[in-house]
């Protein structure tokens, strides 16, 4: 099962690796169509070599219980028909809980990939997913340390768990050659180590107008110094839209590839997959908000300031690329000092992050598949 933007990176090597053991483990791609616009899924699937959905959902936005029945209601019939033993969710969105919960109310077994990671923070619609999808789960497979010990804390029995690593990182490994081969830094007129990249969305960050503009404010001011690159989520697209705060950028209205010589705060559409991973590896440092360029920076050896007050992926702060800086305008503009003022740290590679969780993943499946045959 997958949904949106995030998932597509994490499903793609699982999706590979099942298909490469098709003979033993029939598999079903299910979408639920929680993003929808072509450069947040489509462009995704064709990027990361993903075949398409077997079965689209198509359920769209909506508040978080209308998205999150609308996807139940109509993937509970999906369940009925094919009678799987499992359903594989990946990442902590709207899709993931909704799946995990009309599996497990048919008794279907539940595999969460990603699990047991935690920011503490029940203000983030992903915590409560996170939490609920861990306790709805059969096989729990967790990226960090961390992860393991969270879950462990909360009840979970051991053998249920598996530290296999991180299939975001798969993805990146497997798809870094391509990405070199994009042709958007010429296109935005850009320089390896001479720009930053933005990403923002979410809603504590971009639904209050107070926190928004002052993190623009301080972007605006590390753009004087530093051309800032800011594809942007469509969530926070509409509220720069709403808001009227075309003032803060350098460029007017949301090109495609905009011309970033000279500095400034750039904005462009949300991009593909292999463009922004070829820009987040020659980028001098990353804004953000998101918790996969948390990971991806990390491994990629890049500064990652995080304009949040908390991490579930502490594991980026321990290998030192990554800082959480909050949204304190000043806070923002003297951590990017610093990151100017030091050398580029190195590329970290945490524990089993290698490239191999997929392949650890379908191994364990498969082994439980072939005791739970045993069994019957
Ligand atoms: C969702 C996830 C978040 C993840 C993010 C990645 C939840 C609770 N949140 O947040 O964890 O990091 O995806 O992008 O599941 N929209 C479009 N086109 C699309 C999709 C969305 O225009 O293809 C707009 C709609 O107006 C929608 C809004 O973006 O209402 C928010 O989309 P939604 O899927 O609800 O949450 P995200 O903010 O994308």
């Amino acid at each position: 099962m997958a949904g949106a933007r995030p998932n597509f990176v994490k499903i793609a090597p699982i999706v590979a690796e099942l298909r490469r053991h098709a003979e033993e483990i029939r598999t079903t791609l299910v979408h639920t169509g929680q993003h929808y616009d072509s450069s947040m899924s489509e462009a995704f699937f064709r990027d990361l070599d993903i075949p398409p959905p077997d079965i689209a959902l198509n359920v769209g936005s909506g508040s978080h219980a209308q998205q999150t029945a609308e996807i139940m209601q109509r993937f509970e019939p999906v369940l009925l028909e094919l009678k799987p033993d499992y359903v594989l969710v990946v990442g902590d969105v709207n899709s993931t809980v909704a799946c995990a919960l009309t599996a497990a109310k048919l008794r279907i077994g539940v595999i969460h990939v990603e699990a047991g990671l935690r920011s503490f923070d029940r203000e983030m619609p992903e915590e409560v997913n996170r939490v609920l999808t861990d306790h709805l789960s059969d096989l729990l497979f967790v990226t960090e340390e961390s992860g393991r010990r969270n879950l462990l804390r909360e009840g979970i029995a051991e053998e249920r768990i598996h530290f296999v690593g991180n299939v975001m990182i798969d993805s990146l490994r497997r798809q870094l050659a391509v990405a070199s081969r994009s042709p958007i830094l010429e296109q935005c007129g850009l320089s390896p180590q001479r720009f930053g990249l933005v990403t923002l969305h979410r809603p504590s960050n971009v639904d209050e107008p107070e926190v928004f503009l002052g993190i623009l404010s301080a972007l605006r001011t590390v753009g004087e110094r530093l051309p800032l690159l800011f594809p942007i989520h469509p969530r926070t697209q509409a509220h720069v839209i709403e808001w009227h705060l075309d003032e803060f950028f350098a460029n007017s209205g949301l090109e495609v590839n905009p011309e970033a010589k000279a500095c400034g705060l750039f904005r462009t559409v949300p991009l593909g997959y292999l463009d922004f991973l070829q820009l987040m590896q020659h980028a001098r440092l990353v804004f953000t908000d998101s918790g996969g360029i948390q990971e991806e920076t990390c491994v990629l050896g890049v500064p990652c300031l995080t304009l949040r007050h908390n991490t579930e992926r502490p594991c980026t702060i321990e290998m030192g690329t990554n800082r959480l800086v909050g949204t304190d305008p000043k806070k923002i503009i003297s951590a990017a000092e610093m990151v100017l003022a030091n050398r580029k740290p190195e590329p970290r590679l945490p524990p089993l992050w290698d490239g191999g969780a997929a392949t650890r993943i379908v191994e364990t499946l498969f082994k439980r598949l072939t005791q739970r045959a045993q069994r019957i």
